[in-house]
């Protein structure tokens, strides 16, 4: 079967710690140069995801949304590089493709706020867009938009059903 027969994935989430087990399963797909893109309102669970794809890359260092810096490094299986462009003022956008250089080659970067980064977003990402807030479930919508990104979803295996 193709592999590009399959471009997005809808799940449904009822806590985070489920979210966080799905993003786990997805770091296992994780490859060196990667770009996740997580988007969703505050409060969605952008953080709980990026928490367990952590714990997927073997990540043993507590993930929380780098406060005082945008981008904040974490040792696993491969380096994990976490970015929160929430800060980034509008004006700023245009900045914040300055933050992906050439060191992210060599981990998975992942981003919250990254429909910030506007044009400088790879072309071939997964992107993650969770729906809802507070106690209700999440419908996460995963999509790959490239052979690099599709790996992801393969990770996932058939849907369930
Ligand atoms: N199914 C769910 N998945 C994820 N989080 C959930 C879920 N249900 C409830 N929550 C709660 O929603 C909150 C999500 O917070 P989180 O910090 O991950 O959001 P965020 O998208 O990173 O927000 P911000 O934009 O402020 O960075 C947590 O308090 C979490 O406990
Ligand atoms: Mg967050």
């Amino acid at each position: 079967m193709p592999i590009a027969s399959v471009a997005e994935r809808v799940v449904e989430t009822r806590d985070p710690a489920a979210t966080r087990a799905l993003a786990g399963r997805l770091a296992k797909a994780a490859a060196p140069g990667d770009l996740v893109a997580l988007i969703g309102e505050l409060g969605a669970g952008k953080t709980q995801f990026a928490k367990g794809f952590g714990a997927g890359l073997g990540v043993t260092a507590t993930i929380n949304s780098p406060s005082f810096v945008l981008m904040a490094e974490y040792r696993g299986r491969l380096p994990l590089f976490h970015l929160d462009l929430y800060r980034l003022g509008e004006t700023e956008e245009a900045l914040g493709g300055g933050l992906l250089d050439d060191r992210q080659a060599e981990g998975v970067t992942v981003v919250e706020w990254a429909e910030r980064l506007g044009p400088a977003l790879p072309d071939d990402r997964l992107e993650v867009l969770i729906e809802g807030s507070g106690d209700e479930p999440r419908r996460i919508a995963v999509r790959a938009s490239g052979p690099r990104s599709g790996r992801y979803l393969e990770a996932l295996g058939e849907p369930a059903g």
